[in-house]
Formats: C-alpha cells, structure tokens, sequence
C-alpha cells in the first residue's frame, strides 16, 4: 500500500480525504505523523494553485512519498475577487471567523443581492513519488447574504449562500455540504486522478 503525506495536521481534512479515497491502496498520513510537524511553510503566493504547490513541494524535499496539500479561497465579485487568497486573514493577521465575516459584510455594505455573487474555490497540489506536480481544482458557486445565517461549519459558511438552495452553508448539515462543496469537488478529480494513476 502506497502511503500520501498530507501537508496539515488538520483531523477533519484528514477525514474527509480518507473518506474519498475509500478503497483505493493508499494511506493517509498526516503531516506531523510523517514527521513534518516542524514544517512551517508561508503561503505568499498570488493565487491558491502557488500556495498549494509551494507547501506541497516544501515537503517534497524532505520525502520521497506521494504529497498532497491545498488552499482555499472565497472570492466575491464586487469586489473584484477578495479575499481570494486572503481569505483566512482578511480581517488582519490572527483575526477571527468572526472578525473576517464582519469585514466582508461591511465591505458589501450598500450592494444589492445582484451584485452580491461570489465562488469558493480549492486547489489541490500533488507532487508524485517521481517529483512530477499536478493540480485539481474544485468551485462551489453562490453569493454573500445580508446576515450571517446558521450554525454549523466554519470560516465564511454563515454568509455563503449556495447557488439554487437559498441556504448558507452553515445551515446544512456537513453530509450535504459535503455533497455540493468546492473542496467536495476537487476531492472528487482527485479520486479519478489516483483511480487512473494507481
Ligand atoms: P484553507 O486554505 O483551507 O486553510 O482555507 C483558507 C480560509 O478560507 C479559511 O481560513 C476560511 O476562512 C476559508 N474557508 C476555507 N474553506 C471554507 C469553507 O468550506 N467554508 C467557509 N470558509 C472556508
């Protein structure tokens, strides 16, 4: 059985990459697991495909294993794609899920519903065993509500309402938002890449 370093120590992403990856040869090994826990890796990239690759590749160096890691973004329209890459510190270095959600409604302050369309994007990077670098991609469109609404999940998903449900994310629970996500998505190219490649 093949093993794949995961570059987080995140349970929850762990969980859910070993749940779409079911029954195919591989094991899934988080980062501190693998012995990576040291390794600190500042996503500056422009866009999230830079940002996975360059934790991807960082830990390439060190192991000859199959690597897998991914960045996230929620990128509003109006306002010409943030926060985009930004999206975990928009509100500043160490602010909260909270703190970001009152900066992108007060940031949409004044726009209409039409105007309030947004995607969330994922990009995975893997670095095969023989250093080549693929990437996946995965959307999940909608828009910003008015108010944070709901209560489950995390990040932006109280504001982000999904395309053709009315809801936000935080008003589903996680087996549907599992089904119509943008990580869902690119989790989902990423089984057929390993169903065709092992
Ligand atoms: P990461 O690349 O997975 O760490 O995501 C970067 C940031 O995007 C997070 O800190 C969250 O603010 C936001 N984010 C990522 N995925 C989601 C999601 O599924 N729902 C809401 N916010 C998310």
């Amino acid at each position: 059985m093949k093993r794949l370093i995961l570059s987080s120590s995140n349970p929850h992403k762990i969980e859910e990459l070993s749940s779409i990856l079911k029954g195919l040869p591989i094991a899934i090994i988080s980062k501190k697991e693998a012995g990576f826990g040291d390794l600190e890796v500042v996503e500056d990239g422009d866009t999230l495909e830079a940002n996975a690759k360059k934790k991807a590749l960082a830990m390439a160096e060190r192991s000859k294993e199959i690597i897998l890691a991914d960045d996230t973004g929620l990128f509003v329209d109006a306002l010409d794609g943030a926060p985009g890459v930004y999206s975990a510190r928009f509100a500043g270095e160490g602010c909260s899920y909270a703190d970001n959600n009152k900066k992108l409604l007060s940031a949409l302050s004044g726009v209409p519903e039409v105007g309030r369309t947004a995607h969330f994007e994922t990009v995975i990077a893997i670095v095969w065993e023989d250093g080549s670098v693929q990437t996946v991609t995965g959307r999940c469109e909608g828009s910003i509500g008015f108010e944070a609404q709901g209560e489950n999940g995390f990040g932006y998903d109280p504001l982000f309402i999904v395309e053709g449900t009315g809801r936000t994310f935080a008003q589903m629970k996680d087996e549907e938002k599992n089904q119509v996500s943008h990580r869902a998505n690119a989790l989902r190219k990423l089984r057929e890449v390993f169903e065709e490649r092992l």
